[in-house]
Parts: structure tokens; sequence; C-alpha cells
């Protein structure tokens, strides 16, 4: 017996907060790919000096994910747990985050956007697909 199964799935959207962006991704794409194949500015003045590429050592790719939205991204990994010790729990290194869902996310969380809370709340009020 051939048992041919199409799943459509809705393409994961992540929105990028600082930018004002949303972009559309593949279920799995990692976010730092995502993020530099849009042209957006992920790293700070150091990570742009000189960032380890993806390898989860520089710690210069940070993002922070909106509240209760963790799972929309895979689990946080062991280079995770080491480098983002003492730091808010939903931060998260984008070169060691693969995209599971849509998401609401802000780059460089360390140094926000002096309107970052009504960046946020604007984010927040629109929908996103699953
Ligand atoms: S790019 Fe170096 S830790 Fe993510």
């Amino acid at each position: 017996m051939n048992c041919n199964f199409v799943v459509f799935r809705t393409m994961p959207i992540i929105r990028f907060v600082r930018e004002g962006r949303d972009v559309k991704c593949q279920f799995g794409e990692n976010l730092r790919e995502v993020a530099l194949r849009e042209g957006l500015e992920l790293y700070g003045f150091k990570g742009k000096l000189g960032n380890c590429g993806g390898y989860g050592q520089c710690i210069t790719c940070y993002v922070s994910v909106a509240e209760g939205q963790q799972d929309s991204l895979s689990p946080i990994t062991d280079i995770e747990q080491t480098k983002l010790r003492g730091r808010p729990g939903n931060w998260r290194l984008a070169c060691q985050a693969v995209v599971k869902t849509s998401a609401i996310v802000l780059t460089k969380p360390q140094s926000p956007p002096a309107n970052v809370e009504s960046l946020m709340d604007e984010a927040l009020s629109k929908d996103l697909p699953k």
C-alpha cells in the first residue's frame, strides 16, 4: 500500500520587535540565520567586531523571547545553560535556537531601545499565526 501524505504547515513568523519586522521562516530554521538572512542587526558592538559564527561561544547573539513564547523555539541547549547563567530566563542565544512556531523576539536585549515597552505592547497586540 502506498500512502502519500502531504502536510501543509503554516510558515512560522518571527516578529522582530526592535526592527518592526515580521519575517517568514521555515520550521526548523536557525534563528541567527533568519536574522542575518533578513539583514537585521543581531550583534551589538562586541559582536560586530568579532563573533563565533554561530557556534555558541562568543555570547554576542542574545535575543529575548516574549513571555510565554519560549516553547516557540527549540529547548535551551547545554551551551546556553552555561553561557546564559545569570541572564533573564527568556533570553536565548540566537545561534542555538531553532524556530518551531511563530514568536516575538527582541534582538540585543542587553541594550533595549528606550521605548521597548511600547514596542513590545504593539508587537503583542497583533496576532501571529501559530
Ligand atoms: S554567534 Fe557566538 S554565541 Fe551565538
